[in-house]
């Protein structure tokens, strides 16, 4: 059966996506995020004993193990396998169940209702159709339950980073939205405008620190799967040095240590959605 040329373009976007976050060392770098941001996202959903939380995008697994830490029944979704699989490794190190499922935001695996609390970090942001993304975050969590999200803020530091390093490509398909956005609240209001939730907003920052400014950017553009991208492709197109000193200004503008090392806070939106009853 032939598909339409929408959905082809979906599909092979996903597939972009797919092996975007599969390059590099993810789990790397959310080693630098794994404490507040998961830690404000299970807060904004207020979970408590016996909840069944889902986290959507969950990577290498930092929410979705910081749930079952909690005493928390799990399950944590992911387009890239591999990545999964050190959520797995990760759950078992630490002796807690988590059910990990491969599948996409924009078209959840779940049953109407399936959650009580669902959470995604830094995770649906990147999956292109925001308005989907939105209606399956509601769908699968149960009347009365609550969904919270952390996510990178247009102006924040990897805000920046993202805006700056998608100067340089090709814009992306007219169905897809840039993942910043996530981060505005005005726009946030308006995905969820259709829905019976009650919203909150409020603003953190994660620290990112390291010996200096080019140790970061060496560091982002071996492990962070976007800036790889990009990097693999101006390095094609001999441009790579002009994007990359324009992220090392951007880095020694957010930069606050004067000993020669990088310490910068990048600011993330929490969003607690709540369904009524
Ligand atoms: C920045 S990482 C965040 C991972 C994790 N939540 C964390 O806090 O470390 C973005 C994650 O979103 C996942 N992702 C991207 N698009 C997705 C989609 N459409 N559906 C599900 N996961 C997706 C990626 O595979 C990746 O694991």
């Amino acid at each position: 059966m032939s598909t339409s040329p929408a959905i082809d373009a979906v599909a092979a976007l996903k597939d972009v996506h797919r092996s975007t976050w599969a390059s590099g060392d993810y789990p790397a770098v959310a080693e630098h995020i794994a404490a507040g941001p998961p830690a404000a996202a299970l807060a904004a959903v207020a979970a408590g004993p016996g909840d069944h939380v889902l986290d959507v995008a969950t990577g290498s697994g930092n929410a979705a193990v910081m749930a079952a830490r909690l005493g928390l029944r799990v399950t944590g979704l992911d387009l890239v396998p591999d990545l999964l699989d050190v959520a797995r490794s990760r759950a078992a190190a630490e002796g807690v169940e988590v059910d990990l499922v491969a599948g996409d935001a924009e078209a959840l695996p779940f049953a109407d209702g399936a959650f009580d609390r669902t959470v995604s970090v830094f995770g649906i942001q990147f999956a292109p159709r925001h308005q989907q993304v939105a209606d399956e975050l509601v769908r699968v969590t149960r009347p009365g339950g609550s969904i919270g999200l952390v996510n990178w803020t247009p102006d924040g530091l990897i805000g920046r980073v993202l805006r700056t390093i998608g100067k340089y490509v090709p814009a992306p398909p007219p169905f897809a939205s840039p993942p910043p956005l996530w981060g505005d609240e005005g726009h946030v209001r308006a995905l969820f405008a259709r829905h019976d939730v009650e919203l909150d907003f409020w603003r953190e920052t994660n620290p990112w620190r390291f010996a200096s400014v080019e140790e970061f950017m060496t560091f982002f553009e071996q492990a962070y799967g976007p800036m790889i991208k990009v990097r693999e492709r101006l390095e094609a197109e001999g441009t790579w040095g002009d994007a990359r000193e324009e992220l090392i200004a951007l880095l020694h503008a957010f930069n606050h240590a004067n000993d020669g090392s990088f310490d910068a806070k990048a600011e993330y939106l929490v969003v607690s959605a709540r369904r009524s009853a």
